[in-house]
């Protein structure tokens, strides 16, 4: 491996900007090829992103062949996930891909037996993870000035029109979206998931042909219950993507409206039907130097760089995708469903 880990991205469509534009500020990536089913998507990013020397396909195989890179960076469809990642580890090379890890539990623990088998490291994209006022969130209520957390409630309103493979896709709120709130969920509370009872619907007036609203309750581990009430159809009053939540505590609340508003408040004394209410100061939240994907990125290359793993490494990550998939189930049978990882 040189001083630039050389990478090739797989799946050049909406989101890979997000990828390509910090990768354009880290001096440590080369990207030294770009993959598409799609010849054209691939060649449209290689020149609006100046990438001159990148070499450009459609089979990922083929460009590996030709380009022998350290690292390959999935961004295609979920359906794709499973394909890619399984041969990139299996030429060789450590990756980092979009969420969800796959579309069955199945597929995703192929994945991960590939990469312990290969001993290269698979990561996810949670970029969700990275961002200074979730963390914030997270340490004050690890704090304990709210006592000890008994319940998560996260709701998610959004009136998204992507068009593109959402709109055909079977449980799209839950397998495309939900898995980023169920990993903060998780990442907030510091628990992991016992069981679950989900309803999913796809109300009046949905643009999506499946499942674009869901309402689910998780059992955490130590009794923590978390509610997930979502929804992509939903026309006004945006909540933020990072969802808008409330943390209950033995002692006191603490919100946080997935921007920039955190509150909490604690009973203050013993007395009265009401009891008085102190308003906390929440610390201040720490810059991260980089955020979101360029969080998550910087992360993965410092460790296939010089050893340690990221915090999204599959092994942690398929219990986030474990909490998508079991909603799946209860949705579709109408039954509570355990939660085994
Ligand atoms: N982390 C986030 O915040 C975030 C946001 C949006 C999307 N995503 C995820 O990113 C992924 C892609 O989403 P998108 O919105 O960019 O979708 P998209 O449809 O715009 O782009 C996907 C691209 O992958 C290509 N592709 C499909 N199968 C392929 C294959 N087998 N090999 C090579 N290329 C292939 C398609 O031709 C297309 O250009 C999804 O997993 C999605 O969930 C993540």
């Amino acid at each position: 491996m040189g001083d630039k880990i050389k990478a090739v991205l797989c799946g050049c469509g909406g989101i890979c900007k997000a990828w390509l534009n910090p990768i354009a500020g880290f001096n440590d990536i080369e990207i030294v090829g770009l993959v598409d089913i799609k010849i054209e998507n691939a060649e449209k990013v290689k020149l609006e992103c100046k990438l001159d020397k990148a070499v450009t396909g459609t089979d990922l195989k083929t460009v590996l062949k030709k380009t022998k890179p350290d690292v390959v960076f999935d961004s295609t469809i979920p359906l794709a996930h499973p394909d890619v990642t399984i041969t990139a580890l299996k030429k060789g090379c450590h990756v980092l891909g979009e969420k969800p890890m796959a579309e069955s539990m199945k597929a995703a623990q192929k994945m991960v037996k590939t990469a312990d088998a290969k001993k290269k490291i698979y990561a996810v994209i949670q970029n969700r993870r990275y961002m200074d006022n979730i963390i914030a969130y997270r340490d004050f209520i690890k704090s304990g000035e709210i006592g000890e957390i008994t319940t998560l409630n996260a709701d998610f309103y959004i009136g998204a029109h992507f068009g593109g493979f959402r709109d055909v896709m079977k449980h799209v709120l839950l397998v495309d979206m939900a898995i980023h709130s169920f990993d903060q969920a998780r990442f907030i509370s510091g628990k992991d998931p016992v069981s679950v009872y989900c309803q999913e619907f796809n109300p009046k007036g949905s643009w999506y042909a499946h499942g674009a609203s869901a309402i689910v309750i998780f059992e955490m581990t130590d009794g923590v219950i978390l509610t997930y009430r979502g929804s992509w159809c939903s026309e006004g009053m945006n909540t933020s993507w990072e969802c808008d939540w409330r943390a209950v505590g033995s002692k006191g609340t603490c919100l946080w409206d997935g921007r920039e508003i955190i509150k909490a408040q604690a009973a203050s004394g013993n007395e009265g039907f009401f009891r008085p209410q102190k308003d906390f100061t929440i610390p201040a939240a720490k810059n991260l130097v980089h955020t979101g994907h360029a969080g998550i990125i910087r992360e993965f290359i410092d460790c296939v760089k010089n050893g340690g793993t990221p915090q999204t490494i599959c092994h942690d990550n398929i219990k986030s995708l474990a909490m998508v998939h079991a909603a799946v189930k209860s949705a579709e049978t109408g039954k509570k469903v355990a939660i085994k990882i």
